[in-house]
């Protein structure tokens, strides 16, 4: 069992938790997630690890609230517990200085670019960062974000806040002004997908992180699979992170949709009831 030290809204749709796990925070590395079930009725979902905290223990997830599992992950209250937080799993991402570095990130997926832009910062590169949401408060994490870029652009698609653009407007701007070295792409698949070919051209090394299903997180189901360069790879033993130009996206949407209307059931139908059964009786 885990003990939940916070889980507060950081935005409408978006909450934030602070969970004990002693081990992941000490052998975690960024691009990493864990596995999470809430309880014993609960499937697994996979999640990125945003920040950790090796003192206390404690690793900060950011999660969207889409589904059955992250809205019940929303009720749950600081004092609680999580059934198992598995991990750290996935390779972590390379770094190491390449030069200048492009982190991007879409919605959720500043969650996942920020210990990475981070990361890069630290090893001394010049980090120029890009975020975007569709509005103003679905933004998160503007202020870690800057704190770690050279330059931090903003985006939002209605122009609420920052610029009114998407991040690849504000991405192909920097690519014509600087020589950048290296991007990292996370955040709504056709986002993704935009970046890489944005980037393909002139051949600018480009990561991606991709959000197949997964279901045990260890290479054994297959759920997660996905087909880079031409060959089937899986998402959490393989990944999380790929090169955005060898991806086969067109084959990542059509899985992602696969089990849309099943998801849409459990949300609706399927509710834990372990709570309710009366043991007196
Ligand atoms: C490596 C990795 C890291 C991720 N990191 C984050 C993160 O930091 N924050 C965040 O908000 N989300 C993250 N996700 C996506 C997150 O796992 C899903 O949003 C979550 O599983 C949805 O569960 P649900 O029951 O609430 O929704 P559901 O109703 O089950 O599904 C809603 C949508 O979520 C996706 N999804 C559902 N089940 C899974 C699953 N088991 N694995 C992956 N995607 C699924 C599907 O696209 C689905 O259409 C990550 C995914 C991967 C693969
Ligand atoms: S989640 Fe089962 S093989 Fe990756």
């Amino acid at each position: 069992m885990h003990r939940i030290r916070l889980n507060e809204k950081i935005s409408p749709n978006v909450g934030k938790m602070i969970v004990d796990a002693p081990d992941v925070a000490r052998y975690r590395k960024p691009g990493q997630f864990i596995m999470l079930r809430i309880d014993e009725c609960g499937e697994r979902i996979p999640l990125t690890i945003a920040d950790v905290d090796t003192a206390l223990g404690t690793i900060t997830l950011y999660y969207q609230i889409v589904g059955k599992t992250t809205e019940n992950m929303a009720r749950l209250k600081a004092g609680g517990h999580l059934k198992d937080v598995a991990g750290p799993l996935g390779h972590p991402t390379e770094i190491i200085k390449f030069g200048t570095a492009v982190c991007v990130g879409g919605g959720i997926g500043v969650a996942p670019i920020y210990p990475i832009a981070a990361a890069l910062h630290r090893a001394g590169n010049k980090v120029v960062g890009v975020i975007g949401a569709r509005t103003k408060n679905l933004l998160i994490l503007e202020k870690e974000m800057g704190e770690v870029s050279e330059r931090l652009i903003v985006c939002t698609d209605d122009g609420s806040h920052g610029r009114k653009a998407f991040v690849t407007e504000a991405l192909g701007e920097i690519m014509a002004a600087e020589k950048v070295d290296i991007v990292v792409a996370i955040g709504p698949v056709p986002m993704m997908r935009a970046v890489s070919e944005l980037t393909r051209p002139s051949g600018i090394k480009t990561l991606v992180s991709l959000n197949s299903v997964m279901v045990d997180g260890t290479g054994m189901c297959g759920g997660c699979r996905v087909t880079v360069n031409g060959e089937k790879r899986f998402t959490c033993v393989d990944g999380p992170e790929f090169d955005g130009h060898q991806v086969n996206f067109e084959e990542l949407v059509m899985r992602l949709n696969t089990y849309r209307d099943e998801e849409a059931v459990s949300m609706r139908e399927h509710r834990c009831r372990l709570g309710e059964v009366d043991h007196e009786g």
